[in-house]
This record gives C-alpha cells, structure tokens and sequence, in this order.
C-alpha cells in the first residue's frame, strides 16, 4: 500500500439513480415513491431546447415541493458547451433551499470543467449563505472524459460520484453502436467457428472504477436503454458490479428492482463474507496469516474484499 491510504466513499446506498426528464412534472411524485436511492431530474438530453426554461422551473419547483424523504437529491445539468448551465446552477441554488444534495455534470472533458463549476456554484453559496455544500457528481462519456478520469475525479473536494455514459461515449469515441449498454453483436471474438461476446465497455468501466477508488468516489455505471430487456439489464448491472461499481441508472421505473438486486449483498454473500472474516479472526489468533476456506485460500486481502460486503450491507440495511 501505498504510503497515502485509499480513502473511502461517501457513506451512503447509492444502488439506483432514478431519471426522470424535469420537462415531465407529472413523474415527479412517482420518482419519489419510488425505491431508488438517488434521484436524478434531469435538464439536459431527455428535454428539448424550446423546453429547458419551463424544465428549469419545474425542477426548482419539485425540489421546493415534493417530500423526497431520504434519497440523495441530485439534477443533471446542461453540459458547459450550452447557454443553458450557468442559469441552471444559478437558478437552482438561488431558488432552492438545502434540500438539493448535488448537480450532476454531463459530459466532464477535463479537471477544469469541474473547477470551473465548483468556482461558480462557491460564489453563490457565500452569497446565499447556504451551509451545507453542494456535492458534484459527474458523467464520464466523451473520450476527453476518459482520457482525463483521473484529473475530474480529484478536481474538487465537492466531487462524489462518476457515472458512465454508455451512448454518448460510443458516439465520442466514433464507435459503430447505436445501442445505450450492453452486448454489442459486432463485438466478437470467434474460436473454432464459435462467437463469444466480451464487454466493449469494460476498459472505460474500469478507469472509472480506478480514478473513483484513488479519490475516495463512488463509480456508478449508467443507462441500459432497453428497458424492456430485463436479462440484458442484470448481465450489464452484474459485470459492473463484479468490476466494482456500486449502483447503476433507471430511465424506466422497470429497472429500479433488478438495480436493487443486482447490488444489494445477497444472504449467501453475507454469510459468506461473514464466515470469511471469521475465519480469518482465528488463523490471526493463531498467529497465520492466511488459512483455507471452503478448499480455497483467504488471506490478508480476504479480509477487505469480505468487509467491502459488509459495510455495502449495514449500510443498505440502515
Ligand atoms: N420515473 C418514474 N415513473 C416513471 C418514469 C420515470 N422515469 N417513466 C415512466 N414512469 C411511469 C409512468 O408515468 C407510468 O406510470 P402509470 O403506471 O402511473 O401511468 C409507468 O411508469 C409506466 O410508464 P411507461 O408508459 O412504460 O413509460 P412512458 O412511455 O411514460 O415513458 C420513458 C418512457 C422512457 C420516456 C420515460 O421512462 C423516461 O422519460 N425515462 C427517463 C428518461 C431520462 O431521464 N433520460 C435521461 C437519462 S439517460
Ligand atoms: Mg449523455
């Protein structure tokens, strides 16, 4: 280990972000009811130009108004190349109380699209006196974004999340894919006549996961667009989950339970963490540092990969 230790993401369930298109107020109430633990309204791709002044409006007035009861309030704002983001920020910390917990930044290219942002959003935090900051959370989708992961992920204290944005980092990055997620048909492998089909989004999955662990963030994978596809949801959520990541988005209210399912601990990897570190407790006691489990080794680094179980269940459970 280094000499600087891995600090530790927030503290907090993180399984689903629901999106609902701020253009559409009616969702609101339902995205409320909803068992996601983040909610994410959103300005920018699902409404259109001519409606991103009344979205920004209702957006204001959902925050004010709906009970979110304990779910992580957050708004995806238009991206810093659009006349839209400065009066979206501007507005909403104007015009909102402390309820809002974060503002989402689409399509992050490098660290100072997060400086500028925190710059903008301070100044009017020590106009209005709010008292808690304004958390970031941002979406990794243009090859920039990937090639300056690291850079975004540290650019600011106020930074706690990175989402992958499957569509548009396809269409930055030239890839020939019309599909939000998943497999992808021309991506095979073939063996003796046979086609297997590994994941095109692993490598970006995996700097996210990386900058996000260096910096003490929490990496969430983004939208699978088919929501009618439930088996083709729950592969996509368990590869990133495998990989690390700790939620995934619903853009259909459909995706909120397999979400919660594919990331929530199950009782047979509970247990199993459990026995793991139980484990391990009595080959310490005999002075071991590694011992068998279930015909296979646990070692030091058991312990963490069992703990990372753990604390993701207490904390769900809380
Ligand atoms: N949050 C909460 N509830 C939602 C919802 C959402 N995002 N999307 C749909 N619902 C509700 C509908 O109002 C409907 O409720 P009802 O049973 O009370 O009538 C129910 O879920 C079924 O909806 P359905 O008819 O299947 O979907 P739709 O045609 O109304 O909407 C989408 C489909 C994809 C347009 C809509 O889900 C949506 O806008 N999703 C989010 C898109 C987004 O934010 N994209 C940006 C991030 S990639
Ligand atoms: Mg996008």
């Amino acid at each position: 280990m280094s000499f600087r230790l891995q600090p530790t993401p927030p503290a907090r369930p993180n399984r689903c972000q629901l999106f609902g298109p701020a253009s559409r107020p009616a969702l609101f109430e339902k995205m409320a009811a909803s068992g996601a633990d983040v909610i994410n309204i959103d300005l920018e791709d699902s409404v259109a130009p001519a409606d991103k002044a009344t979205a920004r409006k209702n957006a204001i007035a959902a925050i004010n108004e709906v009970d979110w009861g304990r779910k992580t309030l957050s708004v995806r704002i238009n991206g810093l190349d659009t006349p839209y983001w400065v009066h979206d920020i501007v507005d909403l910390l104007e015009q909102t109380g402390e309820r809002l917990d974060q503002i989402m930044i689409p399509k992050a290219g490098n660290g100072q699209d997060i400086y500028a942002v925190d710059a903008l959003i301070s100044g009017i935090e020590a106009a209005t006196g709010r008292k808690r900051p304004l958390a970031l959370e941002a979406i990794i989708e243009t090859a920039a974004g990937l090639t300056h992961v690291n850079e975004i992920a540290a650019a600011s204290p106020r930074m706690v999340a990175l989402s992958l944005g499957a569509a548009d980092f396809a269409a930055s990055m030239g890839m020939q894919t019309t599909g939000i997620g998943g497999t992808q048909e021309d991506y095979y492998m073939l063996h003796e006549g046979s086609r297997y089909w590994p994941d095109p989004w692993h490598m970006v999955t995996t700097a996210i996961v990386a900058a996000c662990r260096t910096n003490g963030l929490l990496p969430v994978d983004g939208p699978f667009g088919d929501f009618s596809d439930d088996a083709g949801f729950r592969a996509q959520a368990r590869r990133a989950a495998t990989l690390g990541m700790v939620g995934k988005w619903a853009i259909h209210p459909k995706q909120i339970a397999l979400a919660n399912e594919v990331f929530t601990p199950s009782e047979e990897q509970l247990v199993e963490a459990r026995e793991i570190l139980a484990a391990m407790d009595a080959a310490k006691a005999k002075g071991e540092g590694a011992t068998v489990y279930k015909g296979r080794l646990v070692d030091i680094a058991s312990i963490k990969q069992a703990e990372v179980i753990v604390k993701q269940a207490e904390m769900i459970a809380d």
